[in-house]
Protein backbone atom coordinates (compact mmCIF):
# COMPACT_ATOMS: atom_id res chain seq x y z
CA UNK A 1 0.00 0.00 0.00
CA UNK A 2 2.70 2.45 1.17
CA UNK A 3 4.46 2.00 -1.93
CA UNK A 4 1.90 2.59 -3.98
CA UNK A 5 1.41 5.63 -2.34
CA UNK A 6 4.85 6.48 -2.78
CA UNK A 7 4.85 5.44 -6.96
CA UNK A 8 1.65 7.75 -7.70
CA UNK A 9 3.24 10.80 -5.92
CA UNK A 10 6.33 10.22 -7.87
CA UNK A 11 4.13 9.81 -10.91
CA UNK A 12 2.76 13.06 -10.29
CA UNK A 13 5.73 14.96 -9.79
CA UNK A 14 7.47 13.94 -13.18
CA UNK A 15 4.26 14.69 -14.88
CA UNK A 16 4.47 18.09 -13.01
CA UNK A 17 8.03 19.20 -13.75
CA UNK A 18 7.83 18.00 -17.36
CA UNK A 19 4.73 19.91 -18.21
CA UNK A 20 5.39 23.20 -18.65
CA UNK A 21 8.65 22.80 -20.40
CA UNK A 22 6.57 21.47 -22.85
CA UNK A 23 3.61 24.11 -22.96
CA UNK A 24 6.26 26.74 -22.75
CA UNK A 25 7.64 26.83 -26.44
CA UNK A 26 10.91 28.03 -27.93
CA UNK A 27 12.42 30.88 -29.88
CA UNK A 28 14.71 31.48 -32.20
CA UNK A 29 16.78 34.83 -31.15
CA UNK A 30 19.64 35.99 -32.60
CA UNK A 31 21.38 38.39 -30.57
CA UNK A 32 23.66 41.06 -31.51
CA UNK A 33 25.95 41.64 -28.16
CA UNK A 34 28.57 40.40 -26.71
CA UNK A 35 28.35 36.43 -26.72
CA UNK A 36 28.66 36.70 -22.73
CA UNK A 37 25.28 38.83 -22.00
CA UNK A 38 23.76 36.67 -24.93
CA UNK A 39 24.66 33.39 -22.94
CA UNK A 40 23.64 35.33 -19.62
CA UNK A 41 20.02 36.57 -20.69
CA UNK A 42 19.23 33.70 -22.82
CA UNK A 43 19.99 31.90 -20.03
CA UNK A 44 18.23 33.10 -17.09
CA UNK A 45 15.08 33.54 -19.56
CA UNK A 46 15.40 29.73 -20.27
CA UNK A 47 15.19 29.63 -16.48
CA UNK A 48 12.36 32.03 -15.56
CA UNK A 49 10.07 30.89 -18.25
CA UNK A 50 11.02 27.12 -19.10
CA UNK A 51 10.84 28.48 -22.93
CA UNK A 52 13.54 27.05 -24.50
CA UNK A 53 15.80 29.50 -26.71
CA UNK A 54 17.79 28.88 -29.86
CA UNK A 55 20.76 31.73 -30.00
CA UNK A 56 22.72 32.94 -32.52
CA UNK A 57 25.31 35.82 -32.33
CA UNK A 58 25.53 37.97 -35.03
CA UNK A 59 27.07 41.58 -35.66
CA UNK A 60 23.89 43.87 -36.20
CA UNK A 61 24.78 44.45 -40.60
CA UNK A 62 24.88 40.51 -40.72
CA UNK A 63 21.74 40.36 -38.75
CA UNK A 64 19.83 42.87 -41.24
CA UNK A 65 21.12 41.15 -44.15
CA UNK A 66 19.48 37.88 -43.21
CA UNK A 67 16.82 39.17 -41.34
CA UNK A 68 16.30 40.45 -45.39
CA UNK A 69 17.24 37.20 -46.76
CA UNK A 70 14.96 35.19 -45.04
CA UNK A 71 11.93 37.59 -45.40
CA UNK A 72 9.33 35.23 -47.16
CA UNK A 73 10.44 31.98 -44.77
CA UNK A 74 11.55 33.21 -40.91
CA UNK A 75 13.58 31.41 -39.09
CA UNK A 76 14.10 34.26 -36.50
CA UNK A 77 11.63 34.89 -34.19
CA UNK A 78 13.27 38.17 -32.20
CA UNK A 79 16.56 40.23 -32.70
CA UNK A 80 17.57 41.15 -29.06
CA UNK A 81 20.27 44.14 -28.91
CA UNK A 82 22.71 45.67 -31.84
CA UNK A 83 23.08 49.00 -33.16
CA UNK A 84 19.35 50.91 -33.57
CA UNK A 85 20.12 51.62 -37.08
CA UNK A 86 19.92 48.13 -39.10
CA UNK A 87 16.44 47.71 -36.25
CA UNK A 88 15.39 50.48 -37.96
CA UNK A 89 16.37 49.93 -41.33
CA UNK A 90 14.65 46.59 -41.01
CA UNK A 91 11.38 48.67 -39.76
CA UNK A 92 10.97 50.75 -42.52
CA UNK A 93 11.91 47.59 -44.45
CA UNK A 94 8.62 45.89 -43.13
CA UNK A 95 10.65 43.53 -41.80
CA UNK A 96 9.97 43.53 -37.94
CA UNK A 97 6.63 43.66 -36.48
CA UNK A 98 4.33 46.19 -34.60
CA UNK A 99 4.43 45.74 -30.96
CA UNK A 100 3.28 47.97 -28.12
CA UNK A 101 4.32 45.83 -24.76
CA UNK A 102 2.93 46.99 -21.60
CA UNK A 103 6.45 47.91 -20.40
CA UNK A 104 7.06 50.92 -22.46
CA UNK A 105 5.85 53.51 -20.17
CA UNK A 106 8.89 52.43 -17.33
CA UNK A 107 11.19 53.23 -20.37
CA UNK A 108 13.13 56.43 -20.66
CA UNK A 109 12.41 58.98 -23.72
CA UNK A 110 14.77 58.03 -26.14
CA UNK A 111 14.01 54.05 -25.45
CA UNK A 112 10.58 55.29 -26.30
CA UNK A 113 11.69 57.39 -29.32
CA UNK A 114 12.94 54.73 -31.00
CA UNK A 115 9.67 53.19 -30.71
CA UNK A 116 7.64 55.76 -31.94
CA UNK A 117 10.12 57.05 -35.04
CA UNK A 118 9.57 53.10 -35.98
CA UNK A 119 5.56 52.30 -35.57
CA UNK A 120 6.64 50.60 -32.70
CA UNK A 121 8.37 47.90 -34.70
CA UNK A 122 11.51 48.59 -32.58
CA UNK A 123 12.42 49.93 -29.18
CA UNK A 124 15.80 50.71 -27.40
CA UNK A 125 16.92 48.24 -24.82
CA UNK A 126 20.56 50.31 -23.71
CA UNK A 127 22.56 53.39 -25.40
CA UNK A 128 26.30 53.73 -25.61
CA UNK A 129 28.40 56.63 -26.92
CA UNK A 130 31.39 55.86 -29.68
CA UNK A 131 34.91 56.48 -29.00
CA UNK A 132 38.15 53.94 -28.79
CA UNK A 133 40.06 52.10 -26.07
CA UNK A 134 43.41 52.14 -26.59
CA UNK A 135 46.69 49.93 -24.62
CA UNK A 136 48.30 52.30 -22.50
CA UNK A 137 51.23 49.75 -22.06
CA UNK A 138 51.60 49.69 -25.58
CA UNK A 139 51.27 53.24 -26.10
CA UNK A 140 54.04 54.31 -23.33
CA UNK A 141 56.47 51.34 -24.74
CA UNK A 142 56.00 52.69 -28.23
CA UNK A 143 56.66 56.70 -26.76
CA UNK A 144 53.23 57.61 -28.64
CA UNK A 145 50.90 60.22 -27.40
CA UNK A 146 47.20 59.86 -25.63
CA UNK A 147 44.90 60.33 -29.01
CA UNK A 148 42.16 62.71 -27.71
CA UNK A 149 40.72 63.59 -30.79
CA UNK A 150 39.35 61.83 -34.24
CA UNK A 151 42.35 64.18 -35.60
CA UNK A 152 44.85 62.50 -33.55
CA UNK A 153 43.69 59.20 -34.84
CA UNK A 154 45.57 59.91 -37.95
CA UNK A 155 49.10 61.00 -37.46
CA UNK A 156 51.42 58.46 -38.73
CA UNK A 157 52.98 57.42 -35.53
CA UNK A 158 49.38 55.18 -35.54
CA UNK A 159 50.34 53.16 -38.85
CA UNK A 160 49.48 49.92 -37.74
CA UNK A 161 47.97 50.40 -34.70
CA UNK A 162 44.54 51.04 -35.06
CA UNK A 163 42.02 48.80 -35.75
CA UNK A 164 37.87 49.15 -36.37
CA UNK A 165 35.35 46.63 -37.65
CA UNK A 166 33.77 46.25 -40.69
CA UNK A 167 30.66 49.13 -41.17
CA UNK A 168 28.76 46.29 -43.72
CA UNK A 169 29.12 43.65 -41.04
CA UNK A 170 29.14 45.87 -37.73
CA UNK A 171 26.67 48.00 -36.21
CA UNK A 172 29.60 49.78 -33.82
CA UNK A 173 31.29 50.47 -37.21
CA UNK A 174 28.46 52.36 -39.13
CA UNK A 175 28.07 54.06 -35.96
CA UNK A 176 31.24 55.24 -36.61
CA UNK A 177 30.64 56.33 -39.99
CA UNK A 178 27.19 57.94 -39.69
CA UNK A 179 28.90 59.92 -36.63
CA UNK A 180 31.71 60.74 -38.92
CA UNK A 181 29.27 62.35 -41.64
CA UNK A 182 27.18 64.25 -39.16
CA UNK A 183 30.42 65.83 -37.16
CA UNK A 184 32.70 66.52 -40.76
CA UNK A 185 30.06 66.46 -43.61
CA UNK A 186 30.17 63.35 -45.99
CA UNK A 187 33.23 64.16 -48.10
CA UNK A 188 35.59 65.33 -45.67
CA UNK A 189 34.32 62.41 -43.53
CA UNK A 190 35.24 59.86 -46.20
CA UNK A 191 38.59 61.88 -46.97
CA UNK A 192 38.89 61.26 -43.28
CA UNK A 193 38.35 57.79 -43.38
CA UNK A 194 40.52 57.31 -46.39
CA UNK A 195 43.19 58.75 -44.50
CA UNK A 196 42.24 56.87 -41.63
CA UNK A 197 42.82 53.65 -43.52
CA UNK A 198 46.92 54.03 -43.65
CA UNK A 199 46.94 53.23 -39.97
CA UNK A 200 44.42 50.76 -40.01
CA UNK A 201 45.95 47.12 -39.23
CA UNK A 202 42.58 45.38 -39.71
CA UNK A 203 39.01 45.80 -40.50
CA UNK A 204 37.41 43.11 -38.02
CA UNK A 205 33.68 42.03 -38.52
CA UNK A 206 32.50 42.32 -34.92
CA UNK A 207 32.12 45.68 -33.92
CA UNK A 208 33.87 44.90 -30.23
CA UNK A 209 36.66 42.50 -31.72
CA UNK A 210 39.09 45.77 -31.87
CA UNK A 211 39.72 46.78 -28.37
CA UNK A 212 40.10 42.73 -27.37
CA UNK A 213 42.45 42.99 -29.69
CA UNK A 214 44.24 46.02 -28.07
CA UNK A 215 43.68 44.57 -24.41
CA UNK A 216 45.58 41.26 -25.72
CA UNK A 217 48.59 43.18 -27.13
CA UNK A 218 47.94 42.95 -30.96
CA UNK A 219 47.04 46.30 -31.96
CA UNK A 220 47.59 49.49 -30.50
CA UNK A 221 43.69 51.11 -30.10
CA UNK A 222 39.77 50.13 -31.07
CA UNK A 223 37.30 52.20 -32.35
CA UNK A 224 34.72 51.45 -30.17
CA UNK A 225 31.64 51.55 -28.04
CA UNK A 226 33.03 53.25 -25.27
CA UNK A 227 31.81 50.52 -22.86
CA UNK A 228 33.40 47.77 -24.39
CA UNK A 229 36.77 50.15 -23.35
CA UNK A 230 35.98 49.86 -20.70
CA UNK A 231 34.60 45.89 -19.81
CA UNK A 232 38.04 45.05 -21.12
CA UNK A 233 39.29 47.50 -18.56
CA UNK A 234 37.07 45.75 -15.72
CA UNK A 235 38.61 42.40 -16.87
CA UNK A 236 41.85 43.98 -15.37
CA UNK A 237 43.55 44.91 -19.16
CA UNK A 238 45.89 48.01 -19.49
CA UNK A 239 42.84 49.67 -21.32
CA UNK A 240 41.60 53.34 -20.92
CA UNK A 241 38.71 54.65 -22.69
CA UNK A 242 38.52 58.11 -24.53
CA UNK A 243 35.26 59.84 -25.46
CA UNK A 244 36.56 62.28 -28.59
CA UNK A 245 37.61 66.22 -28.35
CA UNK A 246 35.18 66.81 -31.67
CA UNK A 247 32.12 65.42 -29.74
CA UNK A 248 30.95 61.23 -30.91
CA UNK A 249 27.59 59.47 -31.74
CA UNK A 250 26.20 56.75 -30.16
CA UNK A 251 24.07 53.57 -30.54
CA UNK A 252 20.17 53.21 -29.19
CA UNK A 253 20.77 49.17 -28.72
CA UNK A 254 17.43 47.61 -30.19
CA UNK A 255 14.93 44.93 -30.25
CA UNK A 256 12.54 44.13 -32.65
CA UNK A 257 10.43 40.99 -33.32
CA UNK A 258 10.27 39.58 -36.76
CA UNK A 259 7.26 39.59 -38.72
CA UNK A 260 6.43 36.17 -39.65
CA UNK A 261 7.70 35.03 -36.42
CA UNK A 262 6.91 31.09 -35.68
CA UNK A 263 6.93 31.58 -31.79
CA UNK A 264 5.34 34.97 -31.59
CA UNK A 265 4.03 34.15 -27.90
CA UNK A 266 7.47 33.21 -27.13
CA UNK A 267 8.85 36.57 -28.77
CA UNK A 268 6.54 38.60 -26.93
CA UNK A 269 7.24 36.89 -23.37
CA UNK A 270 10.97 37.70 -24.18
CA UNK A 271 10.59 41.12 -25.41
CA UNK A 272 8.37 42.39 -22.21
CA UNK A 273 10.87 39.91 -20.24
CA UNK A 274 13.84 41.92 -21.46
CA UNK A 275 12.53 45.33 -20.83
CA UNK A 276 12.29 44.54 -16.61
CA UNK A 277 14.37 46.79 -14.89
CA UNK A 278 15.50 43.29 -13.25
CA UNK A 279 16.70 41.87 -15.90
CA UNK A 280 18.77 45.40 -17.61
CA UNK A 281 20.07 45.53 -13.37
CA UNK A 282 21.83 42.23 -14.59
CA UNK A 283 23.62 42.85 -17.47
CA UNK A 284 26.07 44.29 -15.51
CA UNK A 285 27.50 40.83 -14.14
CA UNK A 286 28.57 40.07 -17.83
CA UNK A 287 30.28 43.36 -17.79
CA UNK A 288 28.00 44.76 -20.50
CA UNK A 289 27.87 48.22 -18.96
CA UNK A 290 26.03 50.05 -21.65
CA UNK A 291 23.15 52.59 -20.06
CA UNK A 292 19.95 50.60 -19.34
CA UNK A 293 16.70 51.78 -20.63
CA UNK A 294 14.12 50.81 -18.08
CA UNK A 295 14.22 53.80 -16.04
CA UNK A 296 13.95 51.78 -12.85
CA UNK A 297 16.94 49.40 -13.98
CA UNK A 298 20.22 49.94 -12.05
CA UNK A 299 23.36 52.75 -13.82
CA UNK A 300 26.61 49.95 -13.39
CA UNK A 301 28.75 52.58 -12.01
CA UNK A 302 31.55 51.85 -14.99
CA UNK A 303 28.84 52.73 -17.38
CA UNK A 304 30.25 55.73 -19.49
CA UNK A 305 27.48 58.39 -18.47
CA UNK A 306 26.20 60.51 -21.46
CA UNK A 307 26.63 63.97 -19.01
CA UNK A 308 30.48 63.72 -19.63
CA UNK A 309 30.59 62.67 -22.84
CA UNK A 310 30.34 65.73 -25.83
CA UNK A 311 27.40 63.89 -27.96
CA UNK A 312 26.31 64.88 -31.62
CA UNK A 313 22.41 65.14 -31.65
CA UNK A 314 22.41 61.42 -33.91
CA UNK A 315 19.91 61.71 -36.73
CA UNK A 316 18.42 58.13 -36.41
CA UNK A 317 15.53 59.43 -38.87
CA UNK A 318 18.23 59.88 -41.78
CA UNK A 319 20.81 57.33 -40.70
CA UNK A 320 18.43 54.52 -39.95
CA UNK A 321 16.81 54.82 -43.24
CA UNK A 322 17.41 51.65 -45.42
CA UNK A 323 18.61 53.74 -48.64
CA UNK A 324 20.94 56.05 -46.84
CA UNK A 325 22.76 53.27 -45.60
CA UNK A 326 22.89 51.38 -48.73
CA UNK A 327 24.37 55.16 -50.06
CA UNK A 328 26.76 55.07 -47.32
CA UNK A 329 28.10 51.31 -47.27
CA UNK A 330 28.99 51.80 -51.36
CA UNK A 331 30.72 54.21 -51.00
CA UNK A 332 32.86 53.06 -47.90
CA UNK A 333 33.30 49.95 -50.11
CA UNK A 334 34.41 51.72 -52.89
CA UNK A 335 36.59 54.55 -51.47
CA UNK A 336 37.94 52.64 -48.16
CA UNK A 337 37.50 49.54 -48.07
CA UNK A 338 38.98 48.22 -52.06
CA UNK A 339 41.91 50.22 -51.02
CA UNK A 340 42.08 48.14 -47.36
CA UNK A 341 42.54 44.99 -49.73
C1 LIG B 1 28.92 45.32 -28.64
C2 LIG B 1 28.36 46.40 -27.74
C3 LIG B 1 26.90 46.63 -28.00
C4 LIG B 1 26.64 46.86 -29.47
C5 LIG B 1 27.21 45.71 -30.28
C6 LIG B 1 27.10 45.90 -31.77
O1 LIG B 1 28.46 44.07 -28.26
O2 LIG B 1 28.57 46.10 -26.38
O3 LIG B 1 26.48 47.73 -27.23
O4 LIG B 1 25.27 47.01 -29.71
O5 LIG B 1 28.59 45.59 -29.98
O6 LIG B 1 27.75 44.84 -32.38
P1 LIG B 1 28.31 44.89 -33.86
O7 LIG B 1 29.16 43.67 -33.97
O8 LIG B 1 27.13 44.89 -34.74
O9 LIG B 1 29.11 46.15 -34.01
Amino acid sequence: MKTKTLSLVLFAGTALAALPAQAAGSLNLICSADVVICEQMTGDFQKETGIKVNMVRLSSGETYAKVRAEARNPKTDIWWAGTGDPHLQAASDGLTLEYKSPMLDQLQDWAKKQAEGSGYRTVGVYAGALGWGYNTEIFSKKGLKEPKCWADLLDTSLKGEVQMANPNSSGTAYTALASLVQIMGEDQAFDYLKKLNGNIAQYTKSGSAPVKAAARGETGLGIVFMHDAVSQTAEGFPIKAIAPCEGTGYEIGSMSIIRGAKNLDSAKAWYDWALKPEVQSRMKDAKSFQLPSNKSAEVPKEAPRFEDIKLIDYDFATFGDAEKRKQLLERWDREVGAAAN
